[in-house]
C-alpha cells in the first residue's frame, strides 16, 4: 500500500530544517547505494554521520511517532535514522529496489526494510522534474508532494527519481521495519483500524465497536513480530 501522510512537519519546521541543511556539507550519493543502485544514482546526500542530520532526523521521527495515520499504516517497530538527499542540475536516480537489510550505526542491530519513506522539504513549484515514480502490480505511480508531507510505500517496489531540470529537490528518506512484515496483512489492519476509528466517531463505544477493537488487537497479536 502506498499512502500519502500529510503534514508530518509544519512549514515553520521545514523552514528551520532547510536553513540547517543549506549550511551543511553534502557528499556524493553513491556512498550509500548498493552495486546496482550506484550505477544509476546521480545526486548528493548529507553525510550519514552528520550531527545536524541526526538532530533533524530525531525531529522527524518524534513527529512521526505522534502522527496517528502513520502509526496506523506503518505499525513501526524500528527506524533507520533519516537521511537527506538533494537533486539538481539533471540529478536523478534510475529504477532500483532498496536493499532489504540495513545495519543500524552504533549497534549490532539490523533492520529489515519493509517500508520506504520520502519526506518532501521543498514545494513542488520550486523545481522541475524530480518526481518519485513507484512501479507496482497496478502500474507506475508519480509522486510529488507539498513540503512537510511524506509518502510511505513498500520497500520491495521498483522506484526511480526523474531528473531535476530546474531548481533543487531536497528530501529526507529513510526506512521502517514494521511489526507486520507482510504488506497485505498490514493493509488489512490499517483499513480495519481506520474504519473502527470512524465508527467510534459516528456511534461511540458500542459493544460492537468494542468487539471489533478486540478483533483488531487479536489479529495484530497473531501477526506482529516484535
Ligand atoms: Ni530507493
Amino acid at each position: 500500500m502506498m499512502l500519502h501522510i500529510p503534514q508530518v512537519l509544519t512549514l515553520d519546521q521545514v523552514k528551520q530544517i532547510r536553513l540547517k541543511l543549506e549550511a551543511s556539507d553534502w557528499v556524493d550519493g553513491r556512498q550509500t547505494a548498493g552495486e546496482q543502485g550506484a550505477q544509476v544514482k546521480c545526486n548528493r546526500q548529507l553525510d550519514e554521520n552528520s550531527v545536524v542530520g541526526h538532530e533533524i532526523g530525531q525531529t522527524i521521527l518524534s513527529s512521526l511517532a505522534k502522527h496517528p495515520l502513520f502509526v496506523s499504516a506503518a505499525l513501526p517497530h524500528r527506524y533507520v535514522m533519516p537521511l537527506f538527499n538533494r537533486y539538481e542540475g539533471g540529478g536523478h536516480y534510475g529504477f532500483h529496489v532498496d536493499g532489504s537489510i540495513r545495519s543500524m550505526p552504533g549497534s549490532n542491530l539490523h533492520l529489515r526494510t519493509d517500508l520506504s519513506c520520502t519526506l518532501f522539504l521543498c514545494e513542488p513549484e520550486e523545481y522541475e522534474g524530480g518526481e518519485l515514480i513507484v512501479s507496482d502490480t497496478y502500474g507506475e505511480h508519480e509522486v510529488k508532494l507539498p513540503a512537510g508531507d511524506m509518502i510511505l510505500y513498500p520497500s520491495n517496489s521498483l522506484h526511480k527519481i526523474e531528473p531535476v531540470t530546474r531548481g533543487a529537490r531536497v528530501c529526507s528518506f529513510f526506512w521502517v521495519q514494521s511489526m507486520v512484515p507482510d504488506d497485505g496483512k498490514r493493509t488489512m489492519l490499517y483499513e480495519l483500524d481506520q474504519n473502527i476509528q470512524r465508527l467510534r466517531q459516528q456511534i461511540g463505544d458500542t459493544a460492537e465497536v468494542l468487539s471489533l477493537t478486540g478483533h483488531y488487537h487479536n489479529l495484530l497479536r497473531q501477526w506482529a513480530l516484535v
